[in-house]
């Protein structure tokens, strides 16, 4: 697939995904998020950064596309829409955000749907598509109430306010705030892409799946860990005092 939306550079071990829209604030149309989508499953690397050119990580969806939509087709833009965020969600290596600038409505669902998120201090967050008189339609409204429990989550989604970056901190949302979040990032990123991959697999699927049947799942889990490689070589390396060398 030829990308027009994105561009892609390979570094070491990580795959960096940065969405390059000519609209300065990176509308999300479904050419990008296919693209972003393909980007991250054709990647042999071990981790996944993404980010946005220019002014934002994205304001959202494509606000132009809207009005050509109707109930039907709405329903089938919203479950492409979650199919691609799924893949991200459900990826087995590390997809970390660097978000800057602003990060609203699906792109701020598409940052919730990676697994790390890191950002500007003056970057600016929220689901506003309550005062478009739609709502969240890529998976924001579940992700969020996951992050940051239902009372917050209703609060947030009901009036769409927007908040920055030091509050998204204080809810959970982000993990680090950093005036270099892009060198943060990828140092995080390169750091992740040379962990043991079936651990980061399994740790990802079980903290990406709803807890009711997980801690079945993290014994079964446990016991096919010890079943790879890396194992062994992680814990030889700590008794022989060395640093570990897991496999590529
Ligand atoms: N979809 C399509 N185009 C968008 C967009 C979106 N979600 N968000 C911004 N743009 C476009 C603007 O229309 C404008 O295009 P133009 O230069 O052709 O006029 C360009 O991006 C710059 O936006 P602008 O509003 O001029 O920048 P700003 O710095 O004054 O304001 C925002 C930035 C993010 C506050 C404002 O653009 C905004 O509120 N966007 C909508 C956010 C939103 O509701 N997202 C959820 C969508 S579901």
């Amino acid at each position: 697939m030829s990308y027009e939306n994105i561009l892609v550079n390979d570094k070491g071990k990580v795959r960096i995904v940065t969405m390059n829209r000519k609209s300065p604030l990176n509308p999300l149309d479904m050419d990008t998020l296919r693209e972003i989508k393909d980007a991250i499953l054709n990647s042999g690397n071990r981790a996944i950064l993404l980010h946005g050119a220019n002014r934002a990580f994205s304001a959202g969806a494509d606000i132009n596309n809207f009005l050509k939509l109707t109930n039907d087709t709405a329903g089938v833009f919203a479950k492409e829409g979650h199919d691609i965020m799924n893949t991200i969600a459900s990826y087995p290596r590390p997809v970390i955000a660097a978000i800057h600038g602003y990060c609203l409505g699906g792109g701020f669902e598409l940052a919730l749907a990676c697994d790390i998120r890191i950002a500007h201090p003056e970057t600016t967050f929220g689901l506003p598509e309550v005062n478009l008189g739609i709502l969240p339609g890529f998976g924001g409204t579940q992700r969020l109430r996951h992050i940051v429990g239902e009372t917050v989550a209703f609060g947030l989604i009901s009036t769409g306010k927007r908040y920055k970056s030091d509050e998204a901190y204080r809810l959970g949302i982000l993990n680090e705030v950093s005036e270099n979040y892009l060198e943060a990032a990828e140092k995080l990123a390169e750091e992740l892409s040379k962990k043991p991959k079936e651990s980061i697999r399994l740790i990802k699927h079980l903290l990406r799946n709803p807890p009711d049947d997980m801690f079945e799942e993290e014994i079964d889990a446990f016991g096919e860990v010890f079943a790879y490689p890396d194992r062994e070589e992680g814990v030889k390396a700590f008794l022989e005092k060395r640093e570990a060398k897991f496999q590529d």
